[in-house]
């Protein structure tokens, strides 16, 4: 008989009652050190007083009030993230995968209303992630994300992840956008070196396309800038994000430069969840702490610490370990057992980590995991990986 919740997910045997900070306590008592976050998505920790007193004080006022009137919350957290990057302008969304949809509907509307109805094609990369709606998994791509659910979304071309000559030669007439993560999450903590990112931004202003980018997972402080785009000193037209900024609480933007949105106008996109006060109120407390330089240049001190400290793991654990690589507190071991195994054995250790592609366990812990929980996570890690040296 089906299970009563659709079994798309394999789930491990936990049950988490409480979260605090980095920390997730299981119903039976175990305080598990968490280094997934949800996934990059609690970017605060769990419970973080500030996102707490937020939702509880708009959860005391005002839940919802539909976008057919003005929400100062929305636009609070607009003008917040307008002042903080490249953006002209944001919508809000309940998710990156519909933070997808209408960088990709944007794209093409941009386009359209410049008189070139024929650039429809998006130009994404192999091992990249956008979601699961349509065009999520067409611009993904893989076989495994499309398999089944044909006929996909026309209009989408992928290239082998940071083949730039390909690109060169496939942008053409009919190109609305090349679309990538500037560092691949679920691929496996794949980052593009920032002179690589750079060129990409030049070859689409060369030839006249838009460039997109997904920092649904490498955004909001994770790689200790705002965005991770920030490090190679370009912007991009159009960006969806999405996890870090809710915080928890689900939430997603696309945020545009005025020239790209421009053929966004009244009617032509919509959400009843998005931007609604409960989720706005909460992302301007996310922006508030992650926004603040002092916060970023914490992130990137302990980012340097918990890389050096993985390196020597890394070295010390020949026969589980090959690499670390990874921006920031975006981090990827490639292991040599199975993502799963080493996940597994995490549990046992009371660690918890994320498995990707390319045989890679991701480390993605809150922005505001301390010097002494980074060491801590360092001996759950080394126990994790002694254990199946052993097993
Ligand atoms: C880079 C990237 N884009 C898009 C998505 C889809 O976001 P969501 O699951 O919020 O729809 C994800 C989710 O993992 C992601 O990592």
């Amino acid at each position: 008989m089906i299970p009563s919740v659709l079994p798309t997910y394999t789930r491990a045997p936990l049950h988490f009652v409480k979260g605090e900070g980095s920390w997730l306590v299981e119903e039976d008592g175990r305080r598990f050190l968490d280094l997934g976050s949800g996934i990059a998505v609690n970017a605060l920790g769990h419970a973080h007083p500030a996102l707490v007193a937020a939702l509880t004080e708009q959860a005391g006022k005002l839940w919802h009030v539909s976008n057919l009137y003005e929400i100062p919350q929305q636009q609070a957290l607009a003008d917040k993230l307008v002042g903080a990057t490249f953006a002209d302008t944001v919508f809000f969304t309940n998710s990156g995968t519909e933070a997808c949809e209408l960088a990709v509907k944007m794209a093409r509307k941009y386009w359209y209303d410049k008189g070139l109805p024929e650039k429809t094609d998006i130009i994404a990369f192999s091992g990249s992630f956008h979601g699961r709606s349509s065009a999520g998994i067409a611009a993904a791509g893989s076989e495994k994300m499309v398999k089944g659910f044909g006929p996909l979304l026309p209009g989408f071309k992928h290239l082998e992840w940071r083949d730039l000559d390909a690109l060169k030669a496939t942008i053409d007439d009919n190109t609305a956008a090349v679309l990538l993560e500037p560092i691949q999450g679920e691929g496996g903590i794949r980052p593009l070196p920032d002179d690589e990112l750079k060129a990409i931004r030049a070859l689409c202003d060369e030839k006249g396309c838009l460039l997109v980018l997904d920092e649904v997972q490498c955004g909001m402080g994770r790689t200790g800038r705002l965005f991770a785009h920030e490090w190679a000193g370009i912007i991009p037209d159009i960006m969806m994000v999405a996890k870090g900024i809710g915080g928890g609480f689900p939430l997603g933007a696309v945020l545009a430069t005025e020239e790209a949105a421009s053929g966004m106008t009244a009617g032509t996109h919509g959400s009843t969840y998005g931007g609604n006060p409960l989720g706005c109120a909460v992302g301007c407390a996310v922006m508030d702490h992650v926004a603040d330089p002092a916060f970023l240049a914490d992130v990137n001190r302990k980012a340097g610490l918990l890389r050096q400290k993985l390196e020597g793991l890394v070295a010390a654990h020949p026969e589980v370990f090959e690499e670390v690589r990874g921006s920031g507190l975006m981090l990827g071991l490639k292991v040599k057992p199975t993502p799963a195994e080493f996940v597994k054995a995490g549990y046992g250790a009371l660690v918890i980590t994320v498995p990707a592609a390319d045989n890679v366990v991701r480390l993605l812990p809150a922005l505001t995991i301390s010097d002494d929980e980074i060491a801590e996570a360092l001996a759950r890690l080394d126990a994790a990986a002694t254990a199946l040296e052993t097993a």
